[in-house]
């Protein structure tokens, strides 16, 4: 078999679900493809498979208890959770999936995932029922947003003899997933990408400023994404509340569009993609008050404005052989309107959000996109999470590469 998972580290995690017997071959086909395992069970899945049978496939002993029973010395979910390149949870019971969105850590399995810098993926296994309801299906869209790729349950007999959806996917299916899940991650390595993300504030006085209801979730899933396909990624936030958790990401923190713009220009001079999903304000107060705009002096006023600089065309301009990405939110004619931004700023393509679903647009988890190339031929998506509109963005950057 090709050593497709030579020297990657896996944890691997077994919950108490029929399915763990499954999960002994899907270990044997990880360790087969050249992958170092070590295997991470609940209580309740020991109840389903011997820690002994992993422990032999593994050549590692099986971690379950948060203290060794013999010696009392502590196992460090911590150590876990920094080893791994990859965290695969597979079977996932409902219980788990739960405990996961929750942050319930009362066993080694969740307090791995819990410490885990690297990807997690999940393959849920339960009775038709448990999958579809409201409670299971909205957990699962909690762990999405949170990043986490799912691998969905194919539909057959289930344990409780029902027919339906629940099953969990097969283990050369599960490898498969593993193994493009590291070709992916070194797809961008070597390359510098610069993403703009969120609103800019433009100042009135020192208390007041005009701003934009942009949350910067889009342009954090996009930076996130570019690292874990093996980027450098400079990331230029406007004010946001968001949080970045890989490494190889640089944040850079601004507040108006002229010093967002600053940032942009330096981190373009040796970068390879720019995706500008910032909503830039257009116009800025002509001045600052030097102290806060009394209500007493005026019974009404008028706010000059100056056009703020147009970061995209900037950078369009001096643009080279680097790839250039923008944005377009639209009301009205949305197409026309994106096909003329990303000519007017020379951008080698540009992604609509749709403002007419309301699962797209500003502050949601979620978005539906169209992409247009500047050959004028264009993709359009169904409604997904940002993260995997993210991964959509960033496979068709790296076809025009
Ligand atoms: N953009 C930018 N600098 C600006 C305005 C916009 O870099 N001052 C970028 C955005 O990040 C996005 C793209 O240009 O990638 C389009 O932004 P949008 O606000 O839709 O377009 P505008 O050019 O501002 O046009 P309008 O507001 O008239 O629709």
């Amino acid at each position: 078999m090709e050593q497709t998972l030579k020297g990657k580290h896996i944890v691997l995690g077994i919950t108490g679900g029929i399915a763990a017997y499954k999960s002994a071959y899907l270990l044997r086909l990880l360790i087969k493809a050249g992958a170092e395992v070590q295997v991470v069970i609940t209580p309740n899945g020991k109840e389903f498979i011997t820690p002994a049978t992993l422990a032999a496939l593994s050549g590692k002993p099986v971690v379950s208890e948060f203290f060794a029973a013999n010696t009392g010395e502590w196992h460090s979910h911590v150590d876990l959770g920094l080893w791994s390149d990859l965290m695969v949870i597979a079977p996932a019971t409902a219980s788990t999936i739960g405990k996961m969105v929750s942050g319930v850590a009362d066993n080694m399995l969740v307090t791995t995932y819990l410490s885990a810098k690297s990807h997690v993926m999940v393959a849920p296994a339960m009775d038709l029922d448990m999958w579809a309801h409201p409670s299971t299906q909205r957990n699962i869209a909690t762990l999405m947003a949170d990043g986490v790729e799912i691998i969905q349950p194919g539909s057959g007999e289930l344990a409780s003899h029902l027919t339906g959806k629940g099953r969990m996917e097969e283990p050369e299916e599960i490898l498969r997933r593993v193994e493009a899940f590291f070709k992916k991650k070194e797809s961008l390595s070597g390359k510098h990408v610069v993403v703009t993300a969120g609103p800019t504030y433009e100042n009135i006085d020192p208390v007041r400023f005009i701003g934009n209801y942009s949350s910067g979730k889009m342009g954090f899933a996009i930076a996130e994404e570019a690292a874990a396909r093996g980027a450098r990624v400079t990331l230029i936030a406007g004010p946001v509340a968001l949080q970045t958790s890989h490494p190889a990401i640089e944040r850079i923190d601004v507040r108006s569009a002229r010093e967002m713009l600053h940032q942009a220009e330096n981190a373009f001079a040796d970068c390879d993609i720019a995706i500008l999903s910032a909503a830039v304000a257009d116009y800025a107060p002509a001045e600052c008050a030097d102290s806060k705009i009394k209500r007493e002096k005026t019974d009404g006023m008028t706010l000059q404005l100056v056009k703020n600089p147009d970061i995209a065309a900037t950078l369009g301009k001096e643009k080279g052989s680097r790839i250039l990405v923008g944005f377009a939110l639209e009301t009205d004619h949305e197409m026309e309107n994106a096909a003329r931004k990303l000519i007017n700023k020379n951008l080698d393509m540009i992604v609509v959000n749709s403002l007419q679903n309301p699962l797209a647009g500003f502050n949601k988890d979620t978005n539906q996109v169209t992409l247009i190339k500047a050959d004028n031929t264009s993709k359009a998506f169904p409604a997904k999470t940002k993260r995997e509109v993210a991964a959509d963005i960033l496979d068709e950057i790296e076809k025009l590469k």
